[in-house]
């Protein structure tokens, strides 16, 4: 049976390294996990005054997690935290209120840097923002990746040694995620 998972990439950047990262555990997935993205850098700033006319990026945005089956997060770090982009992405999917589009979801979140921190510090922080989504967050195996955009190869993969099958045992982690929490 296939599942499919919204993943939403917290990067604006044009060449964002978590772009390459969520790419990379794409391609390591297993056959029965399909991807969509779910786009969040044409929402403007959330502010409550847009709940009564819904920007056509927020439907967006919320149709696509609610479709999905589970739900990925790639965050980069920027000043030991998770970029503004994704937070107000966050904010969308939680309005209006009570209309929470991850409730119930099961979430794998993952990072990359080449910083000493290697994106741990903002994966641990999304964690923990995710405890007012009420989803289902796969709490093991962490991934935060120390890795530069040069390291990965042109047909996507991770080119440091064991990384691209790594990726593999955790993908396959996540989709089994997944299928228990639909069953
Ligand atoms: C960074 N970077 C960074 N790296 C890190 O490991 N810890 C940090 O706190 C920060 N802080 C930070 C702040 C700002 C404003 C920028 C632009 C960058 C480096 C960062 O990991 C690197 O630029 C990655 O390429 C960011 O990921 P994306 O946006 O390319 O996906």
């Amino acid at each position: 049976m296939t599942q499919t998972i919204a993943y939403l990439v917290g990067s604006a950047s044009e060449d964002s390294l978590n772009r390459r990262l969520a790419n990379a555990l794409i391609l390591a997935s297993p056959k029965g996990l399909e991807f969509v993205e779910a786009p969040i850098v044409d929402l403007p700033f959330y502010r409550p005054e847009l709940d009564r006319d819904f920007p056509e990026a927020g439907t967006r945005l919320k149709q696509i997690v609610e479709d999905a089956d589970g739900v990925l997060m790639v965050t980069p770090e920027y000043n030991r935290c998770v970029p503004a982009v994704l937070k107000n992405a966050l904010d969308w999917l939680s309005r209006p209120a009570g209309d929470m589009s991850l409730a119930g979801k099961p979430v794998m979140v993952a990072g990359a840097s080449g910083g000493a921190t290697s994106a741990g510090v903002a994966v641990v922080q999304l964690r923990s923002m995710l405890t007012m989504f009420n989803v289902h967050l796969m709490s093991q195996p962490e991934l935060f990746v120390n890795i530069r955009k040069d390291q990965f190869g042109s047909d996507g993969h991770a080119l440091t040694e064991g990384t691209q099958e790594h990726f593999e045992k955790v993908m396959g982690l996540f989709a089994e995620y997944v299928g228990n929490q639909s069953r």
